[in-house]
């Protein structure tokens, strides 16, 4: 791992403990001041500014954690499956049985972060489908929610890019825990909502098979 990742992320697990003390304590405050007392307005305030470092923070710890992507045989299904257990009206289909080289738990949180942002958009359905294609496994996740406008696709991965004030950080996660698997991501235009389409090779034993 590099020099600034490592640093970012020991400094990461250095704060995770004391901030969450601060959240907790920042949400017992919230219980004793009055919804109309005019000292609430603050007490929210710092609320809100706590769980935005907290949601950094986890998101730092994230991309720190990609500089030491394991390189494990990782079967999708269980990947998926897990991913998908935390919601419902996740739909999961296609070549399941199919096995990469990489890490699980980084996987499942790149997974996690395309669910959580298509229901945050407004989706109500997701649906990821798995195809195997020359060699590679083609994923694709896909929902019905209002979908991401052409001109957006590609700046959506930026790190920091957010429409809806949140940290912006996930999707360049996602896109780097991509490049840890040497896959990639994209936008695409979607028959309904928003449609991903990951590109991961697959184990090499699954490859010749
Ligand atoms: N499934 C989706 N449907 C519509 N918009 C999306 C979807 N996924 C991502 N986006 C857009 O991409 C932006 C960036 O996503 P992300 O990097 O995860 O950051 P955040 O979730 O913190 O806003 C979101 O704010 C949203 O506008
Ligand atoms: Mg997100």
């Amino acid at each position: 791992m590099g020099g600034i990742a490592r640093t970012v992320g020991v400094l990461g697990h250095e704060l995770r403990n004391p901030l969450a003390a601060a959240v907790t304590g920042a949400a017992l405050l919230r219980e004793l001041v009055d919804a109309d007392d005019p000292r609430r307005r603050i007490v929210d305030g710092v609320a809100q500014e706590l769980q935005r470092m907290s949601a950094l923070i986890d998101s730092y710890l994230d991309f720190a954690r990609c500089g030491q992507a394991k390189k494990e045989l990782v079967r999708l299904a269980e990947v998926l499956a897990a991913a998908a257990s935390r919601r419902e009206s996740i739909t999961v289909e296609g070549v399941l049985d199919a096995m990469v080289v990489g890490d699980a738990a980084l996987l499942e949180r790149a997974f996690d972060n395309l669910i959580e942002n298509a229901f945050a958009a407004g989706a109500t359905n997701v649906r990821i489908e798995a195809r195997q294609d020359r060699g590679g496994l083609r994923l694709i996740i896909e929902d019905d929610g209002p979908g991401v406008p052409p001109e957006l696709r590609a700046r959506i991965f930026e790190p920091g890019y957010s429409r809806h004030g949140s940290t912006g950080l996930g999707l360049g996660f996602v896109q780097r825990v991509l490049q840890a698997h040497r896959g990639s991501i994209a936008c695409e235009n979607g028959a309904r909502g928003a449609r991903f389409v990951m590109k991961v090779p697959l184990a090499p034993v699954c490859a010749e098979a």
